[in-house]
C-alpha cells in the first residue's frame, strides 16, 4: 500500500520503517530540513536498536524515502499517519498544535479519499478535532472531498521499538461508523493483515475508545510502577525485600510480572507526559482522578530517593565527596534523556556541593546538551559534573557508585576492580541491578531500593 508518515521523530521513522519492511512504499514527511537531509544521507537522528539498518534495507529497495515537500506527501499516501509530537503544555495537558496543523496540511494538499490515522499519542476527541479542521480547509477551499480519521495509538517501547512494532500483542484501530469510516476499517485491515495471519491481534473500536486505549495502557503501567516504589520504600522501613516481594506476587497470574520493577522512578517522554495529560482531560470533566496524581506525586518523590539514601550516608553537606554515576538516559537502549531521573539526581547531589563523574553508553551527547539546560543559570555548577568515556573512568578518585539505568554492560562489573577504584567502596544501586548479600560478602555497603537499606 502506500503510505506517508508526517513527522520522522521516534514514532514516525519506526512505523515508516517497519511499514516499508512488510513490502508497503512509504513517504516520511518531517518540516526540518536538517532532519531529512541526515535521512537522506544514510543517518537516523535517534538511537533505536535495529532502526538505521532497517530504514536503509528499504531505502536500498526504493520502499522508503525522505522528504519536507508536504504537496508530494499528501499525494503519496492513501493512509495519512500523522505521527508528530505532542508535548506537554503548563499545565500538562498535551499541546495538539503539531497535530492539527498536519490535518491542515493534509486538507490543503489532498485530491481524493484518504485515510488520516492518528499516531501521536492525542487525548479523548482529538479524531473529532482533526476531522473538524480538515472539514473547515475543505470547505474553505469550497472542496468536497471524502476522508476518514481513525485512532491507532503506538504502544513502542524505546529501546525495543522495532520488535514491539513487529511482534504487537494487540493492534488497536477506532473508526468512526459511517460510510468513509467503514471503508478506512477495510483498509487498515488491510495494512495491518501480516500481524493476524496466525490469530487475531487487532482490536476494533469506536475512536474515543481507542484514544482512552492509549492513555489507560500506560497510565496503568505508570501506576503499577508507582505502587511497587511506594512499597519498596516501605520495605526498607520493615526489613523485606522488594525484589522477593515481586516475584511473590508477580507469580500470580492475575497480577504478573511486567512493570512492577522498583527504582528510581519512570522517566521519558511517555509515562510522565501521559499521566498528567489523563489528569488534566479528568479535570475538564471535573472529574478528579486522585489515583492518577498519586502515580505522578511518588514519581516525583521517588526521582530523588538515591539522593535521599546518599545523604542519610554522607548528610546534607556534599562538598568534598565525588560521585560516580553509571546511566543516564531513563532506560537502557536508549539515549533519550527526557525526564530522566538522572538529572534531577545530579542537579541535587551538585547543589550540595558533590561532583559528579558520570557516564552512559549511548546517551553522552544526549547529556551534554541536557546538562547545559539544566545548569544554564547555575554554570559554576555544571563544572562539578565529568563526563567520563569508559565505566571504569567514571569512578578513579569516587567515594561511592550511584547506578541509575541498569544497561546490560552494567550487569557483571570486575567488582575487585570496582571496589579498588572507590575510596568508600558504597553501591547507590537505584534499580537493583545486583544482589545485596554478593554485595556485602565482597564488602561493599550496599544500598538498593526498598532492599532493607
Ligand atoms: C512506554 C510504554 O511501555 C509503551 O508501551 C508505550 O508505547 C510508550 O511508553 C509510549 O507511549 O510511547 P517507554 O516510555 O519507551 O514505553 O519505556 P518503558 O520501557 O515503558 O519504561 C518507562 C519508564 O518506566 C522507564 O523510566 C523505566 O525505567 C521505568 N520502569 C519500567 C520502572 O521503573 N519499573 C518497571 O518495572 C518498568
Amino acid at each position: 500500500m502506500k503510505i506517508t508518515v508526517i513527522g520522522s521523530g521516534y514514532v514516525g521513522l519506526v512505523t515508516g520503517a517497519c511499514l516499508a519492511e512488510l513490502g508497503n512504499h512509504v513517504f516520511c514527511l518531517d518540516l526540518d530540513q536538517q532532519k531529512i537531509d541526515l535521512l537522506n544521507s544514510g543517518g537516523v537522528p535517534i538511537y533505536e536498536p535495529g532502526l538505521d539498518a532497517m530504514i536503509a534495507r528499504n531505502r536500498d529497495a526504493g520502499r522508503i524515502q525522505f522528504s519536507t515537500d508536504i504537496q508530494a506527501a499528501v499525494d503519496h499516501g492513501d493512509i495519512q499517519f500523522i505521527a508528530v509530537g505532542t508535548p506537554s503544555k503548563e499545565d500538562g495537558s498535551a499541546d495538539l498544535q503539531h497535530v492539527l496543523s498536519a490535518a491542515q496540511h493534509i486538507g490543503q494538499h489532498m485530491s481524493g479519499y484518504k485515510v488520516i490515522v492518528n499516531k501521536s499519542t492525542v487525548p479523548v476527541g482529538t479524531a473529532d478535532q482533526v476531522k473538524a479542521t480538515i472539514n473547515e480547509v475543505l470547505s474553505e477551499t469550497n472542496r468536497v472531498i471524502d476522508f476518514s480519521v481513525v485512532s491507532n495509538p503506538e504502544f513502542l517501547k524505546e529501546g525495543a521499538a522495532i520488535d514491539d512494532f513487529m511482534h504487537p500483542d494487540r493492534i488497536v484501530i477506532g473508526t468512526y461508523e459511517d460510510d468513509a469510516g467503514c471503508q478506512a476499517k477495510d483498509w487498515m485491515r488491510k495494512l495491518y493483515a501480516p500481524f493476524n495471519r496466525h490469530h487475531e491481534r487487532t482490536y476494533y473500536m469506536d475512536v474515543r475508545s481507542a484514544e482512552l486505549t492509549k492513555y489507560a495502557a500506560n497510565a496503568m503501567l505508570a501506576t503499577r510502577i508507582s505502587f511497587m516504589n511506594e512499597l519498596a520504600n516501605l520495605a526498607d522501613y520493615v526489613g523485606a525485600d522488594i525484589d522477593q516481594v515481586r516475584q511473590g506476587i508477580g507469580s500470580d497470574a492475575r497480577i504478573g510480572y511486567g512493570f512492577l520493577y522498583a527504582g528510581t522512578g519512570y522517566g521519558g517522554s511517555c509515562f510522565p507526559k501521559d499521566v498528567r495529560a489523563l489528569v488534566q482531560t479528568g479535570n475538564q470533566y471535573q472529574q478528579d482522578l486522585k489515583i492518577l496524581k498519586a502515580v505522578e506525586s511518588v514519581n516525583t518523590t521517588q526521582k530523588l530517593i538515591l539522593v535521599r539514601k546518599v545523604v542519610n550516608r554522607y548528610g546534607d553537606d556534599l562538598k568534598g565527596k565525588t560521585f560516580a554515576i553509571w546511566g543516564l538516559s531513563f532506560k537502557p537502549n536508549t539515549d533519550d534523556m527526557r525526564e530522566a531521573p538522572s538529572r534531577m539526581i545530579i542537579k541535587e547531589l551538585v547543589g550540595r556541593g558533590a561532583k559528579v563523574q558520570a557516564y552512559d553508553p549511548v546517551a553522552m551527547k544526549e547529556a551534554q546538551h541536557c546538562f547545559n539546560l539544566d545548569f544554564r543559570e547555575s554554570p559554576q555548577n555544571l563544572e562539578q559534573i565529568t563526563l567520563c568515556e569508559t565505566m571504569l573512568s567514571a569512578l578513579k578518585g569516587c567515594d561511592a557508585l550511584i547506578l541509575i539505568t541498569e544497561w546490560k554492560e552494567f550487569r557483571s562489573p570486575d567488582f575487585t576492580q570496582l571496589k579498588n577504584s572507590l575510596i568508600d567502596s558504597v553501591i547507590f544501586d537505584g534499580r537493583n541491578l545486583y544482589e545485596p548479600n554478593e554485595m556485602t560478602n565482597f564488602g561493599f555497603e550496599y544500598y538498593g531500593v526498598g532492599r532493607c537499606n
